[in-house]
Order: structure tokens, then sequence, then C-alpha cells
């Protein structure tokens, strides 16, 4: 049995967790360079929670200058089994509204600059993205939705870009006509690290702006996101404080493999890899 520990990743406008008690920060190095602030260790009832402000207290890093494989890394160290990853969203589809949190369960990577791998130096080893998200963990938010009355939808297409700019008019037609639901620049490569270190990933996306293709809205701003963000931060700490306070004491095995993903993904040669 493990006992779960779940962290909790912060997307802009989200840089700390309240109602935690016993809180402790603590700075972690890891071989990957630094994370993006020091990881805030506390507890809410009887579950352990670990988070971190993906862009610093602050907002210091861009979507592009995040370490990602410090935070994902720093996140393993410190015991996460389960982590929640939260974050804005544009969205592309009308019934996709401003305040919606939206439950994703599939990824388009457009990213382009971004370390997206822990393997390929001396160690090779191809994990499977075909579900990116562990069920049961996004399960879990759904029904702490519901117990709490926040709107949510369970399912969505989330296509990351690099980012820092937001889409022009074409990119935004072009992901609306591809069926995605909705955009953002900072999931990927997040969640295929977390499918690399074995730690079941589930992405919160809150509705912020109808990105620029919606002839009746204005165009993405980046005040429009953050005033819907401190709109809804109460909601948001809401949210996590009934996942956390619902969660179970073990780890409950991935139903479809997230927390083993290494069993059958290394190529390389056990005699061959690097110590
Ligand atoms: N984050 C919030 N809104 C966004 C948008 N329209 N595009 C990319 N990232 C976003």
């Amino acid at each position: 049995m493990t006992r779960a520990v779940v962290g909790i990743i912060g997307g802009s406008g989200v840089y700390d967790l309240p109602g935690l008690a016993n809180l402790r920060r603590e700075r972690v190095t890891t071989p990957w360079g630094e994370p993006s602030d020091e990881l805030c260790f506390g507890e809410l009832g009887a579950t352990q929670a670990v988070f971190l402000p993906r862009h610093g207290r602050g907002h210091r890093l861009s979507p592009s200058t995040i370490n990602y494989r410090a935070n994902i890394d720093a996140m393993k160290r410190a015991g996460v089994t389960d982590l929640i990853s939260v974050s804005a969203c544009g969205s592309f589809k009308s019934e996709l509204f401003p305040g919606l949190f939206v439950l994703i369960d599939q990824f388009v990577d457009r990213t382009f600059t971004r370390q997206s791998s822990f393997f390929g130096d001396g160690c090779v080893a191809h994990v499977s993205m075909a579900h990116p998200i562990a069920p049961l963990l996004s399960a879990r938010i759904g029904a702490a939705a519901k117990a709490e009355g926040i709107d949510h939808i369970a399912g969505g297409t989330y296509v990351c870009m690099e980012g820092p700019q937001f889409s022009s008019y074409a990119e935004s037609l072009t992901y609306k006509g591809a069926g995605y639901d909705v955009i953002g620049m900072t999931a990927m490569p997040e969640a295929k690290l977390a499918r690399e270190a074995e730690i079941s990933y589930a992405t919160v996306a809150m509705v912020t702006d109808f990105d620029c293709w919606h002839p009746e809205h204005d165009n993405v701003d980046i005040a429009s996101v953050i005033a819907v963000v401190q709109k809804n931060s109460a909601t948001v700490a809401r949210l996590l404080a009934r996942v956390l306070t619902d969660f179970p004491r073990e780890h409950e095995p991935c139903p479809i493999g997230s927390d083993r993903a290494l069993d059958n993904a290394i190529i390389t040669a056990p005699e061959a890899r690097d110590p």
C-alpha cells in the first residue's frame, strides 16, 4: 500500500493553497535544475498535500521558461502520487463559458521550445500518452465539483500552445475548426513528464476567455484572464479543499497504469544504460 500524497500545481493567479494545516515550505533541488518555487507542504484533514505555483510567486516565469522537469521531479521526490494541475484556458465553444471548470481528458501538444522528457541521454523510454489523464483522479475532481455545486464539465481537449503571445485569429479558427475545446500554454509537457515519473495526473482548466474567435466577445488579454481567475479564486480553493478532504488515505492504483507507466516503456538494454 502506498500512502496517497496529492500534489497541486497552481497556474496564473493561483499562487497558494488556502486552508492547509501544518504548513512547511521547502526549497527542493533536482538534477534538472530549480523548480518554479519552494514546495509548500501541508495537510487538509487526513490528506497530505504539496503545492507549487507553476509560474513562481509573483509570476516570474513565462510558460516557455518554466522548468517543467524540475517541477515534476520535485513533486516525485516529495512523494506525490496524484498530481492535480490547475490552469486558466481560453474556450473554443460558446457553451464553455468563463468561470466553467473543464476536466480535461485529451491534449494536443503544439509547444516547441521545452524539454519534454526525462529520457533520451543514456536511457530511452517511450511511455504511452494515448490517455494522458488518470481517470480516477479526474473523477474525484468531478465528484468534488458536484458536491460543491461548482459549474464543471467532464471531458475536453486542451491544445497547448507555446506562447507567450496569444493566438492569431487564423490560429484560433483553426483550433476551433479542429474540434478542440480549450487552449492554454502550460499543461504540456507537464502531463508527459508526470506520466514518465509514474504520477497520476489530471488537469482542471478554468475557462477565462473566448480567445479571439468569438464575434460577440473581446479578444483575450491578460487583464481579462486575471480578472476571471481572481473572481473565481475562492471557488478554486473550495474545489481543491473538497478534493483533499475526500481523498482516500491510500493511493488508488490507476486503472490505465499511469502510476506504472515505465513497466514496459524502457527500450535501452539494462547493460547499456547510464548508471
Ligand atoms: N490562457 C488563458 N486564456 C488563454 C488563451 N486564450 N490562449 C492561451 N492561453 C490562455
